[in-house]
């Protein structure tokens, strides 16, 4: 049933308010500015012996797990990053007993993931899920973890589960923080800006009419390019696939920070950059990246809390707590993705040759 929309991507985009109040849901604890995480299975101690997170999962999921690592650096101070599974598994990568191991999937099934956990469980690694499907094999394989509660998720590309996941990572980044040294203010801090995620959501769904005009426009193009830096890039990374999914558009994710080092020389007015642009410590480096565009006749498109005068256009998002800004910033760019395609005339919830969860080798 899709209530009213065309598709299931339509539907799922539109379902992230709901969805992410749901990820929420009797998790806050107003009186420790903490959060209750009830299926971690990992005491005060354990959380505080923890001296490295890594995050493994494939696509859209690897991709939430990027922005989860970031928020876990900043807000625990606890070295993190980010792997696909799929190269995880095969790489002999050294196990280390004071890392948490994270593998993040939407289905549960996806076997790059599954064989990289069994391969951490077999060498004594704990591994915890954040996970989407209730009682998947990688939830019931991992030591405890957390459910998204993104609801089905029916088209094959991932969003409402994207965009709760990254919720979800800045629930577990809010528990490590205040187990260890973040304080009471900055977890209040970071509370209240849970809290607004889902108006918020609301309130950038709105400007659906004004996306769709300009994923009219960049319907013609043969490639694109994104970049953003830091909280910025894994955003970029994502809007990229979910481009490429839907629209069958090429399109690239780069650091704006590495354009000097090389990718400058395809900028021309043939080739449109998206650029995610978040008011954070990095604005200034971001607007002399839009300006290095710029001199070079590319066209920008700016995905930024204020108006950016080096771009063509800006999509405005509404402003959170800098470490949650991530969540934010993909829904329009999902939008875009999602229009492009509709222009394109393209099979949205069904993209040529993907499938919803990848069980095989
Ligand atoms: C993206 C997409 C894929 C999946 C990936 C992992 O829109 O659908 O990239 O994200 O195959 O799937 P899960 O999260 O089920 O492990």
């Amino acid at each position: 049933d899709m209530g009213g929309h065309d598709t299931y991507m339509h539907k799922e985009i539109h379902e992230q308010a709901d969805a992410v109040d749901r990820v929420l849901r009797g998790r806050i604890d107003d009186r420790f500015s903490t959060v209750h995480l009830g299926g971690l299975n990992l005491d005060a101690r354990e959380a505080r012996q923890i001296r490295r997170v890594k995050i493994l999962g494939c696509g859209t999921s690897y991709h939430a797990g990027m922005i989860g690592a970031q928020m876990i650096e900043e807000l625990a101070r606890i070295p993190a990053d980010a792997e696909p599974a799929s190269e995880f598994r095969y790489r002999n990568a050294v196990v280390d007993p004071d890392t948490l191991y994270i593998a993040v999937s939407q289905s549960g099934e996806t076997y790059d993931v599954l064989a990289a956990v069994q391969e951490l469980k077999r060498k004594g690694a704990r591994v915890l899920g954040v996970v989407n499907v209730v009682g998947s094999a990688i939830a019931r394989e991992a030591d405890g973890g957390i459910y998204v509660h993104a609801g089905p998720e029916v088209c094959v590309v991932s969003t409402k589960c994207f965009t709760n996941t990254t919720v979800a990572f800045a629930l577990l980044a809010l528990h490590l923080g205040r187990t260890r040294d973040l304080s009471v203010r900055d977890g209040k801090r970071i509370i209240e800006g849970l809290r607004k995620l889902p108006a918020q959501i609301a309130e950038m769904l709105e400007q659906e009419e004004e996306i769709k005009k300009l994923a009219q426009e960049y319907a013609e193009a043969h490639s694109m390019l994104f970049i953003g830096r830091v909280r910025g890039y894994p955003v970029a990374r994502e809007a990229s696939l979910k481009l490429k999914e839907v629209s069958y558009i090429h399109a690239e994710a780069y650091p704006a920070s590495e354009l000097k080092h090389g990718p400058l020389a395809l900028i021309e007015p043939a080739l449109p950059t998206v650029a995610i642009v978040p008011d954070d410590d990095l604005l200034e480096k971001n607007r002399a990246a839009m300006e290095e565009i710029k001199a070079r006749s590319g066209k920008i498109l700016a995905v930024a809390h204020q108006h950016q005068e080096k771009a063509d256009q800006t999509i405005v998002v509404p402003k959170n707590e800098d470490e949650l800004d991530p969540i934010l910033m993909g829904i329009p760019l999902q939008l875009l993705a999602y229009h492009t395609a509709l222009a394109l005339g393209r099979d949205i919830d069904k993209p040529r040759n993907l499938a919803k969860s990848v069980t095989v080798e």
